[in-house]
């Protein structure tokens, strides 16, 4: 299979990981071997429950044996939906209670710059230095990666940088700022979070000056950082929600979120603002319900904080400088980039899934599934430890 993998379907990198899967369960992922690998990363951050949680599997199952695609987005009222976009709305803070929902991060992120250019009828959008929202033509102009994107400009005009956590740089946001996206937790930057009530400041200026705040929960969202959004850590709330990732529990989702009024501006003059196809899709909706409804009745967001002190109490390590993040969101950082690869490839021959982080080359990532024990906290933990000290053997001697 790995073979044709390389052949026939397009390739990100050079040098993909290439596991042949057979199926995966819980936190772990199977290859064709029959070998196990513990599965630290959830598909970078998406599978929320782990992997084929039986009641994400269940509503998949009866949801597309009911059906599945019959219109596009926003014409028919389809159960799974409609409660998803309810129950968003009773999750989340006033005035957040209109969602639409679309197909993956990116177009989310698309979305809400649209809105927020409809919402205030100006054109500029602030984003941060280091910052990424995805890859189509829109996000990436948002990426604060000069040599990710210079290969692919023209990109879109009218978009300025600051520097997250940067109070100075607030000035920057002006009258002409129709929205000012961040992260909430910057993350292939290196998982940084925002200090010094950073976000309520930039909320204020953006107040001031009739911007809109977006905030990007695609990785942060859905219960990683011990509350549903990141955002709730830190006493304050975006204008526009987007979100993606974890949300559907491993299928393919994104989606943005504002105030009724705010989002009523995408059906009207002109009308079909933003359309998608398959945005909404009646099998996904029904995963992330069913991921939703399981993250609200349990304790699993609560227990993301225990379990990030369990990390934070294992991995102790002379080559181990920091490690960043909350909650479930947690990237290590070594001394350089080779102990990071070192760390990612010869774990997952140890049977240990890893991964770096778009931007920060000394940093590894460890966002598992929430579902994830206290034994395989330790057995993870117990690997990379000794994959350290094996990595101070050989660079000793
Ligand atoms: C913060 C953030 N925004 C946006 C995206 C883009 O999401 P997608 O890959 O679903 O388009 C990602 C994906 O990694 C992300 O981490």
């Amino acid at each position: 299979m790995k073979q044709d993998f390389l052949k026939y379907q397009a390739q990100t990198g050079p040098t993909p990981l290439g596991i042949e899967v057979s199926h995966a369960r819980g936190s772990y992922i199977y290859d064709l071997d029959g070998k196990s690998y513990l599965d630290f990363v959830a598909g970078v951050s998406a599978n929320t429950l782990g992997h084929s949680h039986p009641k994400v599997v269940n509503a998949v199952q009866e949801q597309a044996a009911s059906y599945m695609h019959v219109m596009v987005y926003g014409e028919y009222a389809q159960g799974p939906a409609v409660e998803l976009a309810k129950l968003l709305a009773q999750q989340l803070p006033e005035p957040l209670s209109s969602t639409y929902l679309v197909n993956s991060g990116t177009e989310a992120i698309e979305g809400a710059m649209k809105l927020s250019k409809r919402a205030t009828g100006r054109g500029e959008i602030i984003a941060a230095k280091h910052a990424y929202h995805g890859n189509t033509q829109g996000s990436m102009s948002l990426m604060g990666y000069e040599e990710r994107k210079k290969a692919y400009r023209p990109l879109l005009p009218g978009i300025k940088f600051i520097e997250f956590n940067n109070e100075k740089d607030l000035k920057n946001i002006t009258t002409k700022t129709a929205g000012v996206i961040l992260e909430t937790i910057q993350g292939g930057a290196g998982f940084i979070e925002p200090k010094n009530n950073y976000l309520q400041k930039v909320k204020k200026r953006c107040e001031e000056v009739g911007a809109l705040l977006i905030l990007d929960e695609i990785q942060p969202g859905f219960g990683r950082t011990g509350r549903l959004f990141g955002f709730m850590n830190y006493h304050v709330t975006p204008d526009i929600l987007v979100m993606g990732k974890g949300m559907a529990g491993g299928m393919p989702i994104g989606a943005f979120t504002a105030s009724y009024d705010m989002m009523a501006q995408l059906k009207e003059a002109p009308k079909m603002g933003h359309i998608t196809t398959f945005g909404g899709h009646p099998v996904v909706a029904a995963a992330a319900l069913a991921t939703l409804k399981e993250l609200t009745t349990t304790t699993l967001i609560k227990q993301t904080l225990e379990k990030e002190k369990h990390f934070r109490s294992l991995l102790v390590h002379p080559l181990i400088k920091e490690i960043r993040g909350k909650g479930l969101m947690l990237a290590i950082l070594v001394e350089n980039a080779e102990v990071a690869n070192f760390l990612v490839l010869e774990g997952m021959k140890k049977g240990l899934i890893l991964f770096w982080l778009l931007f920060e080359t000394r940093a590894v990532r460890i966002t598992p599934p929430l579902t994830i024990s206290n034994e395989e906290i330790e057995k993870g933990c117990n690997t990379i430890l000794e994959l350290l000290n094996e990595w101070n053997n050989q660079n000793v001697n």
